[in-house]
């Protein structure tokens, strides 16, 4: 558990908090010190000396960016990818994945908006059957059931699944799935950028192929970079993204190429190097606090802003599910969640709006057109909370 005094002195490591109460970190979290300064470092060097003569300079704690990101995930340094975003990490993977007419790729409602445009553009691109599986009515999240039979029905050649949607406090079992894919060899995608930085991943233990994650969020690193964990038996059998460069791949022969033998396949030579950095800086802290104490907060302050909200006249709270996260939605009929951001805003407050077009599955069984988003992270307190309840409480009047 989290102590008292490592809140505060994490905190102090947070120059934002001083000056707001942000409640967005399923958005962009604020970031702490030390990934500010492992950025700005680098790119003071890089101003001073050059681009390139910076890179050769960092060689080592560029070349450390994997093997922290494997330690996180249990993985080891050739299974890691670093991306530009956790779109540009699940989009490289899922155009590396062999589909072919008539091909079922599974996924659940809950999965991430961008995900689902893709998958709709696979199935009129590569003519493939888009298989969505339904929700357990009664607690929430996808019936594990009836996705057991889907994989065995379908046999799909892949199984996609957002592990903590961005729509909801909702946190799938992709453990379980992930051994529902095994038994019939369907390669398994997992998007976990809200996952990662909140709770505990362990690729090993969700059997996934592929996991994708950004950095901005519950991690608490810079916008613009994400990663990609890819399995070995992924890379054995040979997939690879489109499009591959002079980084990801060899011009061996004029007219033959061949792919790295490393998750490096999925990265283009030019990258961000300081964001890379900083990305690494925010893992290390992540595992120096520890990421079971991280989960443990955030769900205690998710649990609590539940409990004072559900007591709200005129409030409906949202999120359902048999575990549930650190992302908290909510609706208040007849209000105008544009201006309640704005207020809040004014008073120094962050939270969001998730909009109807990003969760139509989960809005349309909810009967709402918007959720405002409330995420607390392990910096945040329980007064802040307080008063975000207070704050509303006379938005609402
Ligand atoms: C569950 C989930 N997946 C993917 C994304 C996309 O992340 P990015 O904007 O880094 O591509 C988000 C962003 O909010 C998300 O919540």
């Amino acid at each position: 558990m989290l102590d008292q005094n490592r809140i505060q002195q994490l905190r102090q490591e947070t120059p934002g908090v001083a000056e707001l109460i942000h409640l967005n970190n399923a958005g962009a979290a604020l970031m702490p010190q030390q990934v500010l300064k492992a950025i700005t470092d680098h790119l003071e060097l890089e101003a001073r000396i050059g681009g390139y003569e910076a890179a050769a300079d960092q060689m080592r704690p560029l070349a450390r960016f994997h093997m922290v990101l494997a330690d996180f995930l249990n993985t080891r340094s050739r299974n890691i990818a670093y991306s530009g975003s956790a779109t540009d990490a699940y989009n490289k993977a899922l155009s590396s994945i062999p589909f072919e007419e008539g091909d079922v790729l599974l996924t659940t409602q809950d999965d991430y908006v961008s995900n689902h445009i893709a998958f709709l553009q696979l199935q009129r691109l590569k003519k493939i059957e888009l298989v969505v599986a339904p929700i357990d009515t009664s607690a929430g999240g996808v019936d594990l059931t009836a996705m057991q039979q889907l994989i065995k029905k379908h046999q799909p050649t892949l199984v996609a699944v957002t592990h903590i949607p961005t729509n909801s406090g909702l946190i799938q079992d992709v453990e379980a799935i992930g051994r529902m894919c095994k038994e019939v060899d369907s390669w398994y995608l997992v998007d976990a950028c809200q996952s990662a930085g909140q709770l505990p991943l362990d690729v090993e233990k969700i059997h996934c192929d592929f996991l994708s994650a950004t950095f901005r969020k519950f991690l608490r690193g810079p916008r613009g970079a994400g990663f990609l964990y890819v399995s070995d038996k992924a890379l054995q059998a040979g997939l690879e993204p489109i499009y591959l460069d002079l980084h990801s791949a060899r011009w061996t022969k004029e007219r033959e190429y061949e792919v790295v033998n490393s998750a490096k396949r999925f990265e283009l030579w030019e990258r961000p190097h300081a964001l890379i950095l900083g990305g690494k800086a925010a893992v290390e802290l992540a595992m120096d606090i520890g990421m079971p104490h991280i989960q443990e907060r955030v769900q205690m302050l998710a649990h609590h802003t539940r409990e004072r909200l559900g007591k709200l006249s005129g409030v409906r709270v949202l999120d359902q599910g048999p575990e549930l996260g650190g992302i908290v939605t909510f609706h208040i009929p007849g209000q105008d969640p544009k201006l309640i951001k704005k207020q809040l805003q004014e008073q120094q407050i962050n939270c969001s709006i998730v909009a109807y077009d990003s969760a139509l599955y989960d809005f349309n069984r909810k009967g709402v057109k918007w959720a405002l988003r409330v995420s607390p992270h392990y910096y945040n307190l329980e007064e802040e909370v307080e008063k975000l309840v207070h704050s509303l409480k006379g938005i609402i009047r």
